[in-house]
């Protein structure tokens, strides 16, 4: 899926209902909410802003919603008892999403490991909204004060993509399904089960229904009329191989868990379900450990050539074949790793320059213009558009394509091309170098983690790797010259 412009705002700490950051907040929230604090404990709480204050053990803000009805609170308030977390400050509102429920706001202090617990147990009985880790929750180093949290592992992951920003279950009124009561149990269906994935867990294989096959099926139909003289050749190298590994045809949508298997032995990549747009950081935050964040469900019957959000045709047919070549992985996964505690305006140009490049991007091979972007590979008509000469084209550069506007709803009104992944990746790789933070990141492999490069000492455990890949180049270089 693509990530899409968000509001995101400043530190993610010492927030209220009324400040949560999201466009689920933007859409929802704009008029009259009341609030009605339900408890509080004095003792962490700043005497002038009657906010609480951190703790040495960190701190997190969760909130989830509940269906309205008696003891529900108290018995979702004991799973915080029984992880002895400390609740600093709780208040509800009436949900606006659903008028059977109410949204339950908590602040409380809590380690990392000890939130990630309670958010497994908290999934079994409430539906999560969001959850925020504060700095020190996750971020121990002193020196990393003020910088914005970010999964330091690939469990982390599990923290931060309940933040829908929009769709998941919830349809616009201008969406193709928004009156179809049986399509919209269906995306519910479809959110539930990616709100409750975790970090190793395998993704439920889809019995998918006869009208959903056949959806996929045209798009399927219609697009591969078209790849041969529009798609870049890593895709045409790629697609026959999920055609024999992950059963890709015109009657069967491949299942996620087959395509995650495929691409973790084909580049590193693996999928992890998800119910709709994420903020671009946590979309991005994804990338930086090589985990491609994927919807599951089918567009509506009603428009098969058209979907205002990703959905499983896009994902399956768009970014899964350019995820299995290594070059393009280590393309996206270097826009994710240069995302990680960067600042909201430097995450909002990466995933600038990723709408144009992952999503939209044209690269030139053989003297011709070929489409590689997630986006046009899965519309037949901007496809058509993008490579039929009438198209606004210019070379990609980061510094300049970060001030383009993404287009959700229409075609864009300009592509910008690459020569290669290469090129693209090393013009990435110079950008990121421009973005401010007081550390570098490197990804362990080994560790599925980030080490964070920021002092001597770190510094020097990463030359001792280099060393010892030298050592290893050195002797077998000897052993072609003995
Ligand atoms: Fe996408």
């Amino acid at each position: 899926m693509y990530a899409k412009k968000s509001n995101e705002q400043g530190p993610r700490r010492g927030r209220s209902f009324d400040s949560v950051n999201s466009a689920y907040e933007e859409k929802q929230l704009n008029n009259d909410v009341t609030f009605s604090k339900i408890d509080e404990n004095q003792d962490n709480r700043s005497i002038s802003t009657g906010r609480p204050t951190r703790s040495e053990k960190g701190f997190a803000t969760i909130i989830f919603s509940l269906k309205n009805e008696v003891g529900g609170l108290v018995k979702v308030l004991k799973l915080f008892q029984e992880k002895h977390v400390n609740l600093v400050h709780i208040e509800s509102r009436k949900s606006k999403r659903r008028d059977s429920e109410f949204e339950i706001f908590v602040d409380c202090d809590t380690d990392h490991e000890q939130l990630k617990e309670l958010t497994q147990l908290l999934r079994k009985h409430t539906d999560i909204i969001d959850i925020t880790p504060s700095d020190n929750s996750a971020q121990p180093d002193e020196d990393m004060a003020g910088v914005p949290w970010f999964p330091r592992k690939i469990s982390d992951l599990d923290l931060c993509v309940n933040r829908v920003l929009m769709y998941g279950s919830e349809l616009d009124a201008d969406h193709p399904g928004f009156k179809d009561n049986i399509y919209r149990k269906r995306r519910k269906y479809f959110s539930d089960l990616a709100m409750n994935y975790k970090h190793g867990d395998p993704i439920l294989r889809i019995d998918f229904t006869a009208e959903e096959v056949c959806t996929w099926g045209v798009v399927y139909r219609e697009l591969n009329k078209l790849y041969q003289s529009h798609a870049c050749k890593e895709y045409l190298k790629n697609l026959p191989l999920l055609t024999k590994y992950c059963n890709y045809s015109e009657d069967n949508i491949p299942q996620l868990e087959d395509v995650s298997r495929f691409l973790k032995e084909r580049s590193g990549f693996t999928i992890r379900p998800v119910a709709g747009y994420l903020s671009p950081r946590d979309f991005l935050a994804g990338l930086a450990f090589r985990v491609f964040h994927c919807t599951q469900y089918v567009r509506h019957s009603s428009k098969p050539l058209y979907t205002p959000e990703p959905d499983t045709c896009h994902e399956l047919l768009g970014h899964v074949p350019l995820l299995a070549e290594p070059s393009f992985a280590q393309f996206s996964q270097e826009i994710g790793l240069a995302s990680l505690g960067a600042s909201d305006d430097a995450v909002q140009k990466l995933a600038t320059c990723y709408f144009f490049t992952v999503e939209f991007g044209l690269c030139k091979q053989d003297g011709k213009l070929k489409a590689y972007g997630a986006g046009l590979l899965s519309s037949v008509s901007e496809l058509k558009h993008a490579l039929s000469g009438k198209a606004n084209i210019l070379p990609f550069d980061p510094t300049a394509t970060f001030n383009q506007d993404c287009k959700i709803t229409t075609f864009q009104e300009v592509y910008f091309v690459s020569e290669s992944f290469e090129e693209a990746k090393n013009k990435m790789r110079e950008f990121a170098k421009t973005i401010q933070r007081p550390f570098t990141v490197r990804y362990n492999s080994y560790t599925q983690s980030v080490d964070i490069l920021k002092d001597t000492s770190s510094i020097k455990s990463m030359v001792k790797d280099i060393r010892h890949d030298l050592d290893i180049v050195e002797d077998a270089l000897n052993r072609l010259n003995a």
